[in-house]
């Protein structure tokens, strides 16, 4: 038995072959770009994402040489709350506005004060922010009526990709969670938010638990790319509940850290638990539990605009030299503090008017003082994540870092200091894909459930610890860091007009 992961994230899909021992057999990625049509939105073209996994599937099933009824599953992961409409015929009727576009405060502000925060929260577990979905549909009413009128299908972008492969309209409690139009507690869609949000049920997929099956591999797209039509494509996850998975966060001490374009910290709770202000996001997990998590919007994402924007060099020995340079730089980065707010920022601001700041910098400060405040600012903003599962007496015994940025030895030296706990890494260096595989292999029925899954396939093979007198050091530097923000936070609203010309 073999199982397909695909993970469509924010630049590229990637797609992986398992076998049912969760060694990987092939892998391969292709990648795309976002637009930004102003500074701060980011949109991308759903026909793109297909048109990159059907190549990718069929460059897979080229490169392999396995008889296709061998393939028994596709699992997805997916980039989440982006907003995917479509028309009666099932045709892309705008671009997908991105988890991270930040053109929806107007609508936030509306839903969380007129129609109340305390009611959002009953109604879905969660606070209205500018990432999620439901302001964005409300945005495409306002601003976009023609395109608001033809609606007749609300999709989550890896459910596009589903409804390409196998015809279904289909998404998983995960994913469907991060749209705000989800009953969280209750696993289900709202009706009171559908109400509010002039949403038709029709226009909903259905939704089911991240193992289930939820159809198979449509004739054509077999003919295309040689899968098998008896292929089943089970629901998947978001992202982020996809590389839980995939790191074995699936019980609770054990948290999560994915230091890719976002950077998230995840927690797994067997109760449904919301914290009263709503700092993290409380959404479904899928192991069939719940979860909470704190999200970034420029983790890694920091790093490459330093790498592109910056420095203008994005050949492997530039990005080496930039690391080692920071590598040479003291803990604390000789007093130079970075925010990565470079798109605004989630948790725990809420604020899409935050912007990157360099502090602190004097004339013997050098290139790898800045690279190194990046590293260190991105583990200090999801530190403000720590603390708050921190203050809801979350057990943190042990944190699993996954994502491009884990592949620096640095940056998980600093992640452990950061947060003084030690950092693991896992066998597997697939991330959300491998999650997704996964959850393949459990509904094709090659395990009993997602943790027997997690505890067969999963092993811990790196262990970074913290060291004491770096935790000191750190402790001060991140007392700096979370003075920065309050006292520029009238300042960063002076924008959006002059941060857009
Ligand atoms: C999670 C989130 C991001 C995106 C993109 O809430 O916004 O993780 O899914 O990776």
């Amino acid at each position: 038995m073999k199982f397909i992961g695909i993970d469509l994230g924010t630049s590229s899909v990637k797609i992986i072959l398992m076998d049912e021992s969760g060694e990987i057999q092939h892998s391969l990625s292709r990648s795309y770009e976002v637009s930004y049509p102003k500074a701060t939105w980011a949109e991308q073209e759903p026909e793109v994402w297909w048109n990159e996994t059907k190549e990718g599937l069929k460059e897979l099933m080229s490169s392999i040489s396995i008889k296709s009824d061998e393939i028994k599953g596709i699992g997805f992961s997916g980039q989440m709350h982006g907003l995917v409409l479509l028309d009666e015929e099932g045709k892309v009727l705008r671009p997908s506005i991105l988890w991270c576009d930040q053109r929806t405060q107007e609508e936030c502000d509306h839903l969380n004060k007129e129609i109340g925060q305390k009611k959002l929260s009953k109604c879905t577990g969660n606070m209205a922010l500018t990432g999620f979905t439901a302001p964005k549909v409300m945005w495409v009413k306002k601003h976009e009526p023609e395109v608001f009128k033809k609606i007749a299908h609300i999709l989550l972008p890896k459910d596009y990709i589903r409804y390409k492969l196998t015809g279904e309209f289909a998404t998983d409690v995960s994913d469907a969670s991060g749209t705000l139009f989800f009953d969280v507690k209750n696993r289900c869609w709202s009706k009171e938010m559908q109400d509010i949000l002039c949403i038709k049920e029709e226009w909903l997929p259905k939704v089911f638990e991240s193992w289930e099956p939820t159809g198979k591999v449509l004739p054509e797209v077999s003919h295309y790319t040689g899968l098998s039509k008896d292929t089943v494509v089970v629901a998947g996850a978001g992202d982020q509940a996809a590389g839980a998975v995939g790191t074995g966060t699936v019980s609770s001490g054990i948290i999560s850290v994915a230091l890719g374009t976002s950077g998230v910290v995840f927690a797994t709770s067997d109760l449904y638990e919301v914290d009263e202000d709503n700092r993290l996001h409380s959404f479904c997990h899928s192991n069939g539990k719940y979860h909470q998590m704190g999200v970034m919007l420029s983790a890694a994402s920091s790093l490459k605009w330093w790498v592109e924007n910056v420095n203008k060099d994005t050949s492997k020995e530039a990005f080496d030299n930039l690391l080692k340079e920071a590598e040479a730089s003291p803990v604390g980065s000789k007093g130079v503090v970075f925010l990565p707010y470079l798109m605004g920022e989630r948790t725990p601001h809420n604020d899409p008017n935050a912007r990157g700041v360099f502090f602190g910098l004097n004339m013997t400060h050098e290139r790898g003082d800045m690279t190194r405040a990046i590293l260190e600012g991105v583990c200090f903003g999801l530190r403000d994540s720590l603390e708050i599962l921190r203050s809801l007496n979350v057990p943190v015994e042990e944190i699993r870092v996954s994502g491009g940025g884990s592949k620096s030895l640095l940056w998980k030296s600093i992640l452990a200091n950061v947060f003084d706990t030690k950092v693991s890494v896992i066998n597997s260096k697939e991330g959300p894909a491998y999650g997704a595989a996964i959850l393949a292999s459990v509904g094709c029925g090659k395990f009993s459930s997602v943790n027997e899954a997690c505890s067969k396939l999963i092993k811990v093979t790196e262990v970074v610890e913290q060291d004491k007198l770096q935790v000191e050091e750190y402790n001060k530097f991140y007392d700096i860091f979370s003075r920065l923000y309050p006292a520029l936070k009238e300042t960063f609203k002076l924008g959006p007009d002059p941060w857009e010309k």
